[in-house]
């Protein structure tokens, strides 16, 4: 596979942690912390192959109406993550940015979030995107908000609002586009992730449960990346004659 056939930004629904811990007779939790050890792979698979951005869904807006517990037990695994893993990622050349509202998180994970991104912020390999309290929907109605109050302020003409502005409020609109979406899990939706940003992304979906996800599968989700024909909009003939 060459270079250019690599995607820039690969965004991923790690989706399956707890039909795998039930498979095995588990509580759910455990798939949960088998999936951090499938993100510790994934990190350094990426950022051996040279992808430049790595998006992953860690926690959606929707994921507090699950019971207390997992709830409770999913913040400690982060922030034990975070603790545990901040430093390599440094070591490693790894930037950390995280997107959502985290707001809604103890004191603690957010300053814990703060400084990571800070010691991490002019790294130069691989850009680790971690979606905490993330939707789609809350992304939008944000940059909404925000192009609203420079209209209010009177610092921005309501008729030159367009695309380029508004996706310019959004979370990584400092990053390029994902160009591939991988789900694992078996589900095919995308369950209020990256809306706007997911316009022209390649879809991967796997049955494979996330903790099971490993550098085979996604061999065979860039093997089908490469093979795709990106027209936005254009038709066919026309990408070939310009290739
Ligand atoms: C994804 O795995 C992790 C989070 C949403 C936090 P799930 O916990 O959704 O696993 P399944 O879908 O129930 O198997
Ligand atoms: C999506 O998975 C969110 C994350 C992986 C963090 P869910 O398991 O919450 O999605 P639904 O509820 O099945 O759509
Ligand atoms: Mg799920």
């Amino acid at each position: 596979m060459t270079q250019n056939l690599l995607p820039h930004h690969i965004a991923i629904i790690m989706d399956g942690n707890g039909r795998w811990a039930k498979k095995r007779l588990l509580p759910r939790h455990a798939g949960h912390k088998a999936g951090v050890n499938t993100v510790r792979l994934l990190v350094k698979l990426c950022a051996e192959k040279g992808i430049e951005v790595l998006t992953l869904f860690a926690f959606s807006s929707e994921n507090w109406r699950r019971p207390t517990q997992e709830v409770n037990l999913l913040m400690e695994l982060f922030m034990s993550a975070l603790q545990r893993e901040i430093n390599n990622l440094h070591k490693n050349n790894v930037s950390l940015q995280i997107i959502g509202a985290r707001d809604a998180f103890s004191d603690k994970l957010q300053q814990l979030i703060a400084q990571a991104e800070k010691l991490t912020e002019h790294n130069t390999g691989l850009t680790l995107v971690i979606a905490a309290n993330y939707g789609g929907h809350w992304d939008i109605v944000e940059a909404a908000k925000r192009l609203a109050s420079h209209v209010e302020q009177g610092i921005l003409p309501c008729h030159e609002i367009n695309e380029k502005l508004f996706e310019a409020q959004l979370c990584l609109a400092n990053l390029p586009e994902p160009d591939l979406f991988i789900r694992t899990g078996g589900e095919k939706r995308v369950s209020n992730f990256l809306l706007w940003q997911l316009a022209y992304t390649e879809l991967f979906f796997t049955d494979t449960l996330w903790p099971d996800f490993d550098k085979v599968l996604l061999d065979k989700a860039l093997e089908s990346f490469a093979t795709r024909q990106r027209r936005f909009g254009r038709t066919g003939e026309q990408v070939s004659e310009n290739a």
